[in-house]
């Protein structure tokens, strides 16, 4: 018999995906992944600046690179940061293979079986299984419009055995729930967490990706104000806004938590790709990042448009859901007795699918709600998309 580790083995595939590999029919509209649609990459400008590299730069890409980083991609993000309020200098970055990978330094330095993690509820779900694969205990609180709920985090803070070591927030543009946090609640979070022994681990991966420019102050990261109670852990990614088939993320980190993590990277992958590493510097040192950012942002918002108006024109009226900002993403609420596994069942029989809101929950329990990502779907099928799930809805709401 094979003795896999306790860890190995309390990985589980979910019957979600089982039911998602039904859902891989071409014709399916889907709302299902968090990324961006293929025709969205930069791919002409990709060429542009291959071919025109220097022999010996097109050769340091196929080699490998410090673990911390291919250093003029690490001058050129640290500028972007910098342009951001960040504070570069006296905190160290190190690149990851994705965000991913920045929250699972962040996780194998300081976890150790058993470990209380707060997150959202609902919370990033890459998070939660890197969480799990730790076996941290996870402590899920609430969000509303606004960000965290600060009584409950409260009651979460006030265990003391153990005292949680990580909380895990993604404040702009949330997956799956689509809010940005406001400027009071991370004040009054911060005021909170005085004197707590915890890290917070900040995940801005569509910080970006704000759909009005009087919004991007709302994109200001936690980690810019000074004096912070607590370390913060900054990580961001360039799958959303170049392509997560670059596998770029970064971990900005103050110096004691970045040298654990260096470590723990070179045990990992000894280097985040050089070849993409030396396109993406090249793609933020030429400064195509802002022009191709601005195009991004109005797509997204075409699409969330389209999205809300579908929704609005053939949702039923108890079911409510969030307006978003900027990002990817809008979370639908139903009424507490439908469960959204039966609506997925019932619209992917008639050619629409979405994520089930049990996929994010860390507990996996809360299912009366599920996620729709108007990110990638081509714009001209979102409508006839969301009039599928609506009638699954009104079929239900019936029955
Ligand atoms: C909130 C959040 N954080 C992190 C990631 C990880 O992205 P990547 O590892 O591709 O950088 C994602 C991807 O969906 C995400 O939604």
């Amino acid at each position: 018999m094979l003795r896999f580790s306790q860890s190995a083995n309390a990985l589980r595939s979910s019957a979600i995906r089982e039911l998602m590999n039904m859902a891989s029919d071409p014709n399916i509209i889907t709302f299902t992944g968090g990324m961006p649609n293929n025709t969205l990459f930069p791919t002409e400008e990709i060429d542009e600046i291959y071919n025109n590299l220097p022999i010996d730069v097109r050769r340091d890409g196929f080699q490998y690179c410090p673990t911390t980083g291919y250093p003029p991609l690490l001058n050129s993000l640290k500028e972007f940061l910098r342009q951001k309020g960040l504070p570069v200098d006296n905190n160290e970055l190190i690149i990851t293979t994705g965000s991913l990978q920045a929250i699972n330094l962040i996780a194998k330095v300081f976890i150790d079986p058993g470990d209380r993690v707060i997150t959202e509820n609902p919370a990033f779900i890459g998070a939660i299984s890197v969480f799990k694969s730790y076996q941290a205990k996870l402590d899920p609180v609430d969000i509303d419009e606004d960000g965290i709920v600060l009584p409950d985090l409260e009651k979460m803070l006030q265990i003391k055995s153990p005292e949680a070591k990580i909380l895990y927030i993604t404040p702009y543009f949330h997956n799956p729930a689509g809010i940005v946090y406001s400027q009071k609640r991370k004040t009054e979070l911060l005021d909170m967490l005085k004197g707590q022994n915890i890290v917070l681990l900040e995940d801005d991966a569509y910080g970006e990706l704000y759909f009005d420019q009087k919004d991007r102050e709302l994109t200001k990261p936690i980690k810019t104000i000074p004096r912070l109670p607590v370390p913060v852990c900054y990580t961001t990614s360039l799958s959303k806004y170049l392509g997560p088939g670059l596998r770029l993320g970064c971990l900005l980190a103050p110096p004691d938590i970045f040298e654990k993590c260096e470590l723990a990277k070179q045990s990992l992958d000894a280097c985040s790709s050089t070849f993409t590493q030396v396109l993406a510097h090249e793609f933020l040192v030429q400064n195509k990042i802002s022009g191709y950012l601005e195009k991004l942002r109005k797509v997204y918002l075409r699409r969330s448009q389209i999205m809300l108006a579908a929704l609005q024109q053939y949702m039923p009226e108890q079911v409510t859901w969030t307006k978003p900002r900027g990002g990817f993403y809008i979370w639908v609420k139903l009424p507490e007795i439908i469960d959204a596994t039966d609506i997925l069942k019932k619209s992917i029989k008639s050619g629409a699918v979405f994520v089930i809101g049990q996929t994010f929950d860390p507990l996996g329990k809360k299912n009366n709600c599920f996620r729709l990502a108007f990110s990638h779907t081509p714009e001209d099928r979102i409508e006839e998309g969301i009039k599928i799930i609506a009638s699954a809805l009104k079929e239900s709401m019936i029955n």
